[in-house]
């Protein structure tokens, strides 16, 4: 069971909520190589079924994680994914070769789907579209070739869930070298105050998240797992134990839970020991005996 990016923050905080050591790993807050302070408020709204957010990637810088949180999260004896945003391939080829040379990353998240800014121009795109570089086949191939290029970690590659057709994307991730798919991230999405007229985000829009986006999340990850060979991490909507399963039918090797650890610190870890006892009851002794065995 994995903690998702940006919902953990960089993982020592929730060190005394949560026994970190019981993770499979933790994905840490995305960071770019400068510090950034993220979009005005307000940066979450609630919506009828679902979290909008617009961190809009608030990080204290690579250099400043590697050198003040990543030791400290490494007593923990948790796994770490440092998760990475690079405006450019470069750049995150740039990051991945100062992870690489850090000790104590177990492996890179690259986040090329975040709907709170923009990789790169997108010539085609009208004002105020959302465009990530999981958006684009040849875009995602360019950033996962040049951060493998860089790095002997694994490369996970994290794509949008919003695109008409991830197989092509998951291929391109593939045949740069990617280690694993995250699928998937938010949704892009925005939520209007009618009384006032205006956006419930500062930032106009944002990504839902929660229970409203995994039956989505849970069809991606079954057809993108038919068509590639990579191992894929789902997530999308993961409260309880049941619902990681659902991911794990689907096709997904692990599983990651984001939003409910904002209603409970602890989700991570439930959702693992509701796995324990889910196996138990059903006599099985892997949670690889659940991967893919969705009955037709
Ligand atoms: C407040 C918040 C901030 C997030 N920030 C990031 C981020 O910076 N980078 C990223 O890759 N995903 C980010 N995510 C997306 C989650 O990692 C996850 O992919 C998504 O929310 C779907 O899973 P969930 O429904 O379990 O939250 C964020 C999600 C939330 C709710």
């Amino acid at each position: 069971m994995l903690a998702a990016a940006g919902t953990l923050g960089y993982g020592v905080e929730f060190a005394r909520a949560l026994p970190l050591h019981e993770l499979g790993a933790i994905v840490t807050k995305p960071l770019t190589l400068r510090p950034r302070g993220g979009s005005p408020p307000p940066r979450l709204a609630e919506t009828p079924s679902g979290m909008l957010n617009a961190v809009g990637l608030q990080n204290i810088g690579l250099d400043a994680f590697l050198s003040d949180k990543l030791p400290a999260l490494r007593a923990h004896r948790v796994p770490v994914i440092v998760s990475l945003l690079g405006e450019s391939p470069e750049e995150a080829a740039q990051m991945a070769a100062s992870i690489e040379r850090a000790d104590g990353a177990a492996a890179i998240e690259l986040n090329l789907s975040c709907p709170n800014i923009r990789h790169g121009a997108h010539a085609g795109a009208p004002p105020g579209f959302v465009w990530t570089a999981a958006q684009d086949a040849e875009a995602t191939e360019a950033y996962v070739r040049a951060a493998v290029s860089s790095t002997r970690k694994p490369v996970i590659a994290k794509l949008s869930p919003d695109v008409t057709d991830l197989v092509p994307i998951a291929q391109a991730a593939e045949r740069a070298g990617a280690a694993a798919l995250t699928i998937g991230n938010t949704f892009a999405a925005m939520s209007i105050d009618a009384a006032t007229r205006r956006s419930r985000l500062g930032a106009m829009t944002g990504g839902l998240s929660g229970p409203a986006i995994r039956a989505l999340a849970v069809y991606r990850v079954w057809y993108t797992a038919r068509s590639v060979r990579l191992p894929i991490i789902g997530l999308g909507g993961v409260v309880r134990a049941e619902d990681a399963v659902e991911f794990f039918l689907a096709g997904a090797t692990a599983v990651a839970v984001g939003t409910a650890t904002f209603a409970d610190p602890k989700a991570p870890v439930r959702v693992l020991r509701g796995l324990a006892r889910c196996l138990a009851r059903h006599g099985m002794t892997s949670i690889q005996q659940l991967r893919g065995a969705l009955v037709s």
